[in-house]
């Protein structure tokens, strides 16, 4: 008979080892800043960390998306979830938000550096201004926040950071801004965790391939086809929020303390398959020919 009191009870053996892993508890005392925590990605990882015990704080540009969620998310975990304005493109914000989680926490273990976006281009009308931007936001912003709380913090206490990026071992055609900074993320996420290995900071990167998030709000109606897109997704679905949040909070918990400088691929296989980018044929091609050896006779 099925006990009301163990809330694991009749689940599937991989459910308890998963939630064996993601214990509330297991980041009890410990505090975590997660940027564009305010929404999708971000806010999952939040309440995720949180659920595990940790004091969470949120950062990033809009108001609109940082009050809210940290109000929401107080209320949900029962205790005070802090919201901060920063533009992680603006190295004196960067670190202002710093020296506020320091001094209303004192320690900083955690840091996810999600926030961040880009927009769909070919690559030849991208203007000067929109690669700086992209790459201030995906590349520098998360270096400078990085160094921030390396320097204040982690270089003498530990700690565990992990990098959002996004599929980029082929190529990310019509985003070649963004994946060229997430490439610079994830080279220097593996630079850093030899670096700072023996300081106890542990750094690692989770790609996410498709997934369901307020992210794709930000494009215009009809840029992603995404039943079109979730097609060529092996596992046949989009990935959710909490999915990317889950292995983020696997990589900084302690189940995930051997894990450094490694990029988790989190995408249903779609990195293994599929085009998403098709390339036209010519118009007329040519006949494939297939050459003899030097000393066979043509014909
Ligand atoms: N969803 C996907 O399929 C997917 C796939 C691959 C990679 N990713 C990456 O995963 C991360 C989270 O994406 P998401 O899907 O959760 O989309 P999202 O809801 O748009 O999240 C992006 C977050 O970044 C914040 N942000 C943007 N620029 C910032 C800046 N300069 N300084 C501080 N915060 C900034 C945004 O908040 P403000 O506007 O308030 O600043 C927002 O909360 C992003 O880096 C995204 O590129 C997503």
């Amino acid at each position: 008979m099925a006990d009301a009191r163990n809330p694991l009870e009749g689940r599937s053996p991989a459910a308890l080892a998963a939630a064996a892993v993601l214990a509330p508890g297991s980041l009890a005392g410990k505090v975590a800043l997660v940027t564009g925590g305010g929404t999708g990605i971000g806010a999952a990882t939040a309440r995720q960390l949180g659920r595990m015990g940790a004091e969470v704080v949120i950062a990033s540009r809009k108001v609109a998306n940082i009050e809210p969620a940290a109000r929401g998310l107080s209320e949900e975990l029962g205790r005070e979830v802090l919201g901060v304005v920063c533009d992680v493109r603006d190295r004196a914000a960067v670190d202002a938000l710093v020296a506020s989680v320091l001094a209303r926490f004192r320690r900083i273990d955690v840091l996810v550096n999600n926030g961040g976006g880009q927009f769909l281009t070919p690559s030849e009308a991208i203007t000067p201004r929109g690669w700086d931007a992209v790459v201030a936001t995906n590349l520098t912003g998360q270096w400078a926040l990085t160094q921030a709380v390396a320097n204040a913090w982690m270089l003498e206490h530990g700690g565990a950071i992990v990098n959002v990026t996004m599929l980029s071992h082929r190529g990310f055609p019509g985003m070649a801004h963004s994946v060229a900074a997430r490439a610079g993320v994830e080279a220097l996420t593996r630079t850093l965790a030899v670096e700072w290995a023996s300081r106890g900071v542990r750094l690692n990167c989770v790609a996410p391939g498709l997934i369901a998030s307020s992210g794709f709000r930000n494009y215009p109606a009809g840029a992603f086809m995404l039943e079109e897109l979730r097609s060529r997704v092996p596992l046949k679905r989009l990935g959710t929020a909490e999915e990317i949040a889950a292995t983020i909070a696997f990589l900084v918990s302690p189940a995930g303390a051997y894990f450094t400088g490694q990029v988790l691929t989190v995408d249903g296989g779609q990195s293994l398959w599929g085009d998403n980018w098709v390339v036209p044929d010519p118009a007329e091609p040519s006949p494939v020919a297939l050459p003899h050896e030097w000393w066979e006779e043509e014909g």
